[in-house]
């Protein structure tokens, strides 16, 4: 008998099985200027829910941008998607105090506790506030949102990152930190083949968004993008792809939101604008596999915008309790998505059942100005 379990577990490992990991977390990055942290939490295996948050230094620190007025901003102080983001045991997280990046290892067995892998290195420009992994070129990329706004990307080794090729120019005329939300850059991640580096950036105010699309081959990513400028989309925030390198949906404060379709020419245009009600600045995007669905979360509202990927209709909502107040980064894990609140709370939600099922209440914990980014690791994900 135990003979015939050990086969079948060295089956199945061969087989590269998707065995589910036995611990599940979340974490966000609290852009602290005296020192920054990921913060882990645990996630319940039975319904999603959370418990016991933690710091981890990232070994970097964080840095606040501003308003129109010059003061620091009170909330999205990086004005960002994928501040930190996890794929297999990696998790990456941006330092933008200290213009450096920091890859850690994830424990499989105390995912509440990443390990630091070498130190952080140098972003390659200012203010880094978004980063991305391709786990089939062992590549990660940054976007830096600062004076010197580029994209820099690296090696990723067993001892930590190794850059590859030189910073990459974008377009803005800004200041570090950068004055925005307009005319700072808004979050960089790869299509699903990994054949492309996507980055998006928000307008001045007056014109068109860019969205920047860069080949990666053999490894490397090509230094000359594809650059679009939809007319149709101003302030070009977080994005996502929907299963396949030809569709994404965009988020956009001003209306809602857009489906985006890349061409082979990497030529990024809107296929549907989604103007959605009541809107005040639907800044994030999130895309669940399982259920082939998008989800659009403002900043002002509790209602997160559930749309059929496969129709680009708005088919539900998603509604959290008031004192939430309003929705910035999310992550997807094992049927739930997580959002971190305009309160200082995260909002758990089942995505079968579409409920609420869990605020999680961090006013005891930290001050909300500085979170930012969300990330899930374990269950289905794996
Ligand atoms: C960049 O911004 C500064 C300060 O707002 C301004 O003086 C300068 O003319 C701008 N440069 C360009 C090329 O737009
Ligand atoms: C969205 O709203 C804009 C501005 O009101 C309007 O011009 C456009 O036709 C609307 N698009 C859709 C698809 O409803
Ligand atoms: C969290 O707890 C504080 C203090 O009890 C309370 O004021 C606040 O409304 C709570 N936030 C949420 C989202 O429930
Ligand atoms: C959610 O529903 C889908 C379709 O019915 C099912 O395949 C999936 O396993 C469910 N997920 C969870 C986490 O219950």
């Amino acid at each position: 008998m135990k003979n015939v379990l050990q086969i079948l577990g060295f089956t199945a490992l061969a087989a590269g099985a998707a065995v589910p990991a036995a611990a599940r977390a979340l974490y966000f990055l609290e852009n602290n200027p005296s020192g920054a942290n990921i913060v882990s939490l645990k996630v319940s295996s039975q319904d999603g829910s959370l418990s016991d948050p933690t710091r981890i230094s990232t070994g970097g620190s964080g840095l606040i941008g501003v308003g129109n007025t010059g003061a620091a901003v009170m909330m999205d102080t990086l004005f960002s998607q994928d501040a930190v983001v996890v794929s297999g045991s990696h998790l990456f997280a941006v330092n933008p105090g200290t213009n450096t990046v920091s890859l850690f290892s994830i424990p499989k067995h105390d995912p509440w506790h990443p390990q630091l892998v070498g130190s952080p290195v140098p972003s390659g420009g200012d203010f880094p506030m978004s980063i991305a992994y391709s786990p089939r070129h062992r590549l990660a990329c940054v976007a830096n949102s600062g004076a010197m706004n580029t994209v820099q990307c690296y090696d990723v080794t067993v001892a930590g990152l190794r850059p590859s090729g030189e910073p990459m120019p974008l377009p803005l005329n800004q200041t570090t930190p950068p004055a925005g939300p307009p005319s700072t850059v808004s979050d960089i991640l790869f299509n699903p083949s990994q054949s492309t580096l996507v980055v998006t950036i928000k307008g001045s105010g007056t014109g068109p968004g860019y969205i920047y699309a860069y080949p990666v081959s053999y490894g490397k990513v090509h230094p000359s993008p594809r650059v679009s400028r939809p007319a149709a989309l101003g302030l070009n925030f977080g994005l996502s792809f929907l299963g396949s390198d030809s569709r994404a949906i965009i988020a956009d404060p001003g209306f809602g939101g857009a489906f985006v379709d890349f061409d082979c020419n990497l030529d990024a245009s809107v296929s549907k604008v989604i103007n959605i009600t009541g809107n005040a600045a639907t800044c994030w995007t999130q895309y669940s596999a399982d259920l082939h669905t998008a989800y659009l979360l403002d900043a002002a509202t509790t209602n997160i915008a559930v749309l059929d990927a496969a129709s680009m209709e708005v088919k539900s909502t998603l509604a959290s309790p008031a004192v939430t107040a309003g929705k910035f980064d999310a992550a997807i894990g094992d049927g739930h998505l997580y959002t971190l609140d305009a309160s200082d709370s995260i909002s758990v939600y089942s995505l079968n059942e579409s409920t609420a099922v869990q605020t999680f209440n961090l006013t005891g914990f930290g001050s909300r100005q500085l979170f930012q980014g969300m990330a899930f690791y374990g269950g289905s994900v794996y």
